[in-house]
């Protein structure tokens, strides 16, 4: 069987955008580091350092906050498609075709500033219209004087978050907005560097973060702890799905091979805004058993717990439905994407990689035809 090395170890693209250390666990942003970001910088800073490559002052951080609260309305063409679309649709697919629906000319090449911005300012709006649209709920429309967080936890509960629901989701989406040439991203920058449009590069990183492997763990970890149920039955449930060769979900990544920066973050976010939480207890013991076990089955692979993994934790604490964990996932990675299409137009050469042919020749002869 031919043989797939998923292009592990190889070198897309030179980016000053991010580094991902994965030996050492180190996580920088543009020149800071991401988690020192996370603890008191708005979503708006974080989004304009990794756009603009520097941090805003204030009349810039206010121009670009006001860029983005302009650009939150959804058009109403894309209300009616969403209309349109069948019930059963999951948000990931809606979402990928309510962006996709988005790209008229004023998206073409080249990709701008200005031209992400309108994307990330709507991709909220588009998850929290479909969440009540399916089910008949009402609409909140945004709130002007809520910062892009703020806003996205009014439009989906209608109400405004608490400051430490605020914060704690602010620390999720700093910490997830960039992460390097990850699947999405690359899939994102491979399109765009046919000098295709910055919608078709979005609509393609959206479908690769729809994947279990990728963006679709989080709702996964739900269900897991969901299943796993209580503490007694863990390391049983963890046994049996390694014995049948299944993969946990929430735990290993290509890059850390040891804690990655992320998880420490998010884990104590999740420790303070829970409080007392049976559900947290249990994920905390499902990591430590995880480990052990994965340690055991699958020796000196170096799996720990990955960003997914309190993601779940974090997410469940503001009381965001598991439906929208990948979306809400995707409603930051939109940033970095944007950031890695701007860098690969500003020095754009196609991608195209080659790949070795391992399979049957014709026979001897070179062949009868031109
Ligand atoms: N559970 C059990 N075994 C695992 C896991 C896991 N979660 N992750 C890796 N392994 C095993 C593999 O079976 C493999 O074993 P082998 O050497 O006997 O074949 C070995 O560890 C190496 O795994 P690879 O698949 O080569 O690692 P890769 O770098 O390709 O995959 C990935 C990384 C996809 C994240 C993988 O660890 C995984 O599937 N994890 C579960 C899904 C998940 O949590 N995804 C979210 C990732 S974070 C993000 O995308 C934002």
């Amino acid at each position: 069987m031919a043989k797939v090395t998923g292009l592990e170890g190889i070198i897309a693209a030179e980016t000053e955008i991010s580094l991902v250390d994965g030996d050492n666990g180190l996580l920088v942003y543009r020149g800071y580091w991401a988690k020192d970001l996370a603890i008191d910088h708005s979503f708006e800073e974080c989004a304009y350092l990794l756009l603009y490559g520097n941090l805003p002052n204030e009349t810039e951080l206010l121009q670009f906050t006001n860029r983005l609260i302009d650009n939150r309305k959804l058009p109403q063409a894309i209300e009616e498609i969403i209309d349109r679309l069948p019930n059963d649709m999951d948000m990931m697919s809606v979402l990928r075709t309510a962006v996709s629906a988005l790209g008229d000319s004023t998206f073409s090449w080249k990709p701008t500033i200005e031209q992400a911005v309108r994307i990330i300012s709507v991709v909220p709006t588009i998850i929290a219209y479909r969440y009540h649209q399916v089910r008949g709920s009402e609409v909140f429309l945004s709130k002007r004087g809520l910062s892009h967080i703020a806003n996205y936890l009014y439009m989906l509960q209608g109400k405004v978050p608490t400051h430490a629901q605020e914060r704690a989701l602010t620390a999720y989406f700093v910490l997830t907005l960039e992460h390097g040439m990850n699947a999405s991203t690359f899939s994102a920058r491979s399109v765009l560097s046919t000098e295709s449009d910055i919608i078709s590069a979005i609509t393609g990183a959206i479908g690769a973060m729809k994947g279990p492997l990728h963006g679709g763990a989080p709702t996964e970890v739900i269900h897991m702890l969901d299943d796993i149920h209580s503490i007694e039955n863990a390391e049983q449930w963890l046994r049996e799905r390694l014995e049948k060769g299944e993969r946990i979900m929430g735990f290993g990544h290509r890059v850390y091979k040891t804690h990655d920066p992320r998880v420490v973050a998010l884990k104590k976010i999740s420790q303070i805004l829970a409080g007392k939480d049976p559900w947290l207890d249990l994920a905390l013991h499902v990591e430590k058993t995880a480990i052990r076990l994965l340690e055991e089955y699958k020796p000196g692979r170096k799996l720990y717990t990955n960003v997914e993994f309190y993601a779940a934790a974090v997410l469940r604490a503001v009381q965001m439905p598991a439906e929208l964990f990948t979306p809400t996932f995707t409603a930051s990675r939109v940033v970095g994407w944007s950031a890695h299409l701007l860098e690969q137009a500003e020095n754009n050469r196609i991608f195209r990689p080659q790949s070795t042919y391992v399979g049957e020749m014709p026979g001897n002869s070179i062949g009868r035809g031109f």
